[in-house]
Order: C-alpha cells, then structure tokens, then sequence
C-alpha cells in the first residue's frame, strides 16, 4: 500500500477518472527484466484502477509468443481495448490484424513495432533514437577530444529501443575519431547478464584499456558496476558509465561516484495511453500515431541522493 499511495500522490494525478470505468482491457506485459519495468507494470494498474477498468494482466516472461498468446485470449475474450509494451520489433502483423478485424484498439506501450500503422492506434514512447544520442554526446563532451575505447552493453535483441539507443549513440560519436566502440554485445536488459558480459568485456579487453561503459538500461549498468568494482577497479572513474531509465539504484550509483549520467524514461507510459483512449472511445478522437514522453538527462551535478529518495518508492 506504500507504493500505492506515494505513487497515487507524485506519479498519477489524484482526481478520479470516471469515462473508462468498467471497460475491460488486456494487457501485455514484456515481464520483469528491469527495475523501469517493474515501474511501468506498478504504474499501468494504478492507472487502470484510478480508472475503473477492470484490466487484465499478462506477463509474457520475455517471449513474443506469449504475447501472441495473450493478444488472442483478449481478442477471443472480447476486451475493449488491449495495451502492449513489444519484447520485439517484428513479427506482429497477423496478430494485430486479428485485433483490428474484432474491433479492439491496441495502444503499444514504451516499444514500437515495424508494423503498418493502420494495425495500432497510438505508441506511447520516447525518442528512443534520442536516448542514445543524448548518451553519446555526453560522452563526447567528457572526454573532449581524449583517447576512449568504449564498450556498449545492447538491450534485448530485436527490441526497438536496443536498436534505437545503438543508433542513436553511434550518430552522436560518429565524427569523433577519439571514441572507439571496441566491444558491443546483448545483456538482454537484465542486471545479471550486465555483469556477466562487463566481466566478458574485461577479461577479453583488459580493464585498463576500457574508458567507458555505454548500457541500453540502467539495471546493466549496475550488474556491470559490480564486475568492475570484482576486477578491482573504480566505476565512475576507471571506466565512466552512461545509461538510460533513471531508476533509483542508477542515481544512488551517480550520488555514490560509481556511475556518471542516466537518462530518464517515465515509467508513466498507461495515462498518456489511457488519456488516449478514453478520447477515442468517446467521441471517435484520433490520437497521433506516436505520443511521445520527456527523455531528462542526469548527471553529477544533480542532487541524485535526493532524487534517489524521491523515487525509491515508486515501484522501481
Ligand atoms: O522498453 C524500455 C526498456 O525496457 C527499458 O529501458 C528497459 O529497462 C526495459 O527493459
């Protein structure tokens, strides 16, 4: 209940949102690789109770064909609406066409897909591109002009923001003959693939040879803090780190000197999606095809054991 009232009181707004009340809703959720994840599931049921929506929950233990599953049992089911946060970029038109033949908007949450518009109503997501690019340029002013090799720990494979965030930090340090990225390679989002693939990283390169630490997520920055500090040396400042969600743990890494910047995805993805759809379902509103949420970056010179506070209780 902790969690629920501090969120009620910070992330989600207080007053009672009447319009979508009894509706059904399915929801398909990528699972629980990431403490932002976690965040994402605590929010999206908030916001559906705050709503009146009786929602129905369906975690896909990181697998498409769960989701499949899951999005046929809510089109079978008859649901009003379906919402789904994409483990994977591809392979979702035939299911999306099932929905779209029974009627059932789906709002695709945090992740897009390489699907025709026509089959989804709205994306809920940041710039993913962005992301990286904000992550890069800040490398690119640190290190002002000096030597880096830089290794790259990449989200899930196939997922829309591992491939975005690698996009984007490539445009952003291409042109930079001083930044190298000398190893790149999957840690599935999780923290303990973070740490066993960083501990790869280090034997292969040889700790002193490694200047930076790009993760597509925080949590793999933090397993990977745990295999720099196991090699004996100093994250933050042996080898600089920059990654992406601005979850807790990766401010009080910031506050404790053992990782440099994050930037910061809102878990807050179901209001802008919810908001949305109540339009839609009452006058025929169409959203636009992508609603797109703030990207913050934090660094050193923010207050990060306060921010650290502040949102240890948001269902991190
Ligand atoms: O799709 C958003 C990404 O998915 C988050 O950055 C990551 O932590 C999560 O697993």
């Amino acid at each position: 209940m902790k969690v629920k009232s501090i969120l009620l009181a910070s992330a989600v707004a207080l007053a009672p949102v009447a319009a979508l009340a009894d509706i059904t809703i399915g929801f398909s959720q990528i699972g629980s690789e990431s403490g932002w994840r976690a965040a994402e599931t605590t929010v999206t049921k908030l916001e559906a109770e705050r709503r009146g929506i009786n929602l129905k929950f369906a975690d896909a233990q990181q697998k498409q064909e769960n989701q499949i599953k899951a999005l046929r049992s809510f089109v079978a089911q008859g649901v009003d609406a379906i919402l789904i946060a994409p483990v994977v970029a591809t392979g979702w038109d035939e299911v999306l066409e099932e929905a779209k033949d029974a009627d059932i908007p789906v709002i695709l949450l945090d992740r897009t897909v390489d699907a025709p518009e026509d089959l989804y109503l709205t994306a809920v997501t940041s710039d993913l591109v962005h992301e990286g690019s904000v992550a890069g340029q800040w490398l690119v002013d640190e290190m002002a002009g000096d030597q880096c090799r830089i290794v790259e720990l990449q989200g899930t494979t196939g997922s829309s923001p591992a491939i975005d965030r690698k996009t984007g930090f490539e445009q952003a340090i291409a042109g930079h003959a001083n930044l190298e990225i000398v190893r790149s390679q999957t840690g599935d989002f999780t923290r303990s693939l973070g740490k066993t693939v960083m501990e790869s990283f280090l034997k292969a390169e040889g700790g002193e040879n490694i200047c930076a630490l790009y993760a597509h997520n925080d949590d793999m920055a933090v397993g990977a803090i745990q295999a720099i500090k196991e090699a004996g040396l100093n994250p933050g400042k042996d080898i600089k780190i920059v990654a992406i969600d601005a979850v807790p743990d990766a401010h009080l890494a910031i506050a404790n000197g053992e990782m440099n910047a994050t930037i910061e995805l809102t878990p807050n993805m179901a209001g802008p999606a919810l908001d949305a759809l109540e339009a839609y379902l009452d006058n025929g509103a169409m959203p636009p095809k992508w609603i797109q949420t703030e990207s913050r970056l934090y660094t050193l010179a923010d207050d990060n054991a306060a921010i650290y506070e502040e949102k240890k209780g948001l269902g991190y």
